[in-house]
């Protein structure tokens, strides 16, 4: 079994590509160093050469993913198109190059790391939520056509989790205390189950959804928030 883990040596990508590895899969990690999921051409390459020295990826998780913040009327071109560029066309490049060669195989699953903000309406994440909604959806729809050959596709959407992309927001623990306690002048509620996720929670989620016990299970959306977006 090998699983090709996008942004992995991020916070949830490292979590994943661990988790993976103590689930038997030999895991190889896809990140900025080693090719740029935004350039089809490199993901292609890579994608192909892991193919032929490692062998055929029977598990795909995208990870890779950036964070860029600001009101909606504020956004710079630049950031708008920087983070479709990663979190969306990322997203389709790796799984398309990996979707084409699991194809013949008949076999395989996919797992997008979206986020909650997919579905909860966040200030200053504009440009993340939707693109994390259009990866989303991309992968609920991939998952529709690879049905037939038995390669399921699901999407995991976390909510605040302890990485560098959430402390970077703020400034250590009051990013993890903010999250947890909420902020009414913001409409955020805060996380009912106290806490904000460990990367470790995420990647359950993940392992889960690419193996076995999954097996009747794709177009989904697992949530792993705390209950921070209150079920929907
Ligand atoms: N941390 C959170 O609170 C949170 C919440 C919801 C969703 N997520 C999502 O989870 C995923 C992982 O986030 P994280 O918290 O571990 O963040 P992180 O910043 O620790 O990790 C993201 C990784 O993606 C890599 N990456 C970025 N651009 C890339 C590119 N063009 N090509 C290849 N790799 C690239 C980075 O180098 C980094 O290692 C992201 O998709 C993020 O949007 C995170």
């Amino acid at each position: 079994m090998i699983a090709l883990v996008t942004g992995a040596s991020g916070g949830i990508g490292a979590a994943v590509a661990k988790r993976l590895t103590d689930d038997g899969f030999t895991v190889v990690g896809l990140d900025v160093d080693d090719a740029d999921v935004t350039s089809s051409e490199q993901v292609e390459a890579f994608v192909d050469r892991i193919e032929d020295s490692t062998g055929p990826i029977t598990a795909l998780v995208n990870t890779a993913g950036i964070l860029r913040t600001g009101k909606a009327v504020e956004l710079s071109d630049a950031d708008w198109a920087a983070t479709m560029a990663v979190n969306t066309s990322g997203v389709f490049h790796v799984s398309r190059a990996v979707a084409r060669r699991m194809i013949p195989r008949r076999a395989g699953a996919i797992v997008t790391v979206a986020s909650n903000a997919s579905k909860t309406a966040r200030q200053n994440m504009a440009a993340y939520a939707a693109s994390k909604a259009a990866a989303t959806a991309f992968t609920k729809c991939l998952g529709l056509e690879l049905a037939e050959f038995h390669i399921r596709c699901n999407v995991v959407a976390p909510g605040s989790t302890d990485t560098p992309m959430l402390t970077g927001l703020w400034d250590g623990s009051d990013a993890l205390l903010t999250s947890v306690e909420g902020s009414p002048e913001a409409y955020r509620v805060g996380i009912p189950l106290g806490r904000v996720a460990q990367p470790s929670d995420v990647a359950d989620a993940v392992a889960f959804l690419l193996s076995d016990r999954a097996a009747h299970i794709t177009m989904q959306d697992l949530t792993v928030d705390g209950g921070a977006s209150l079920g929907v």
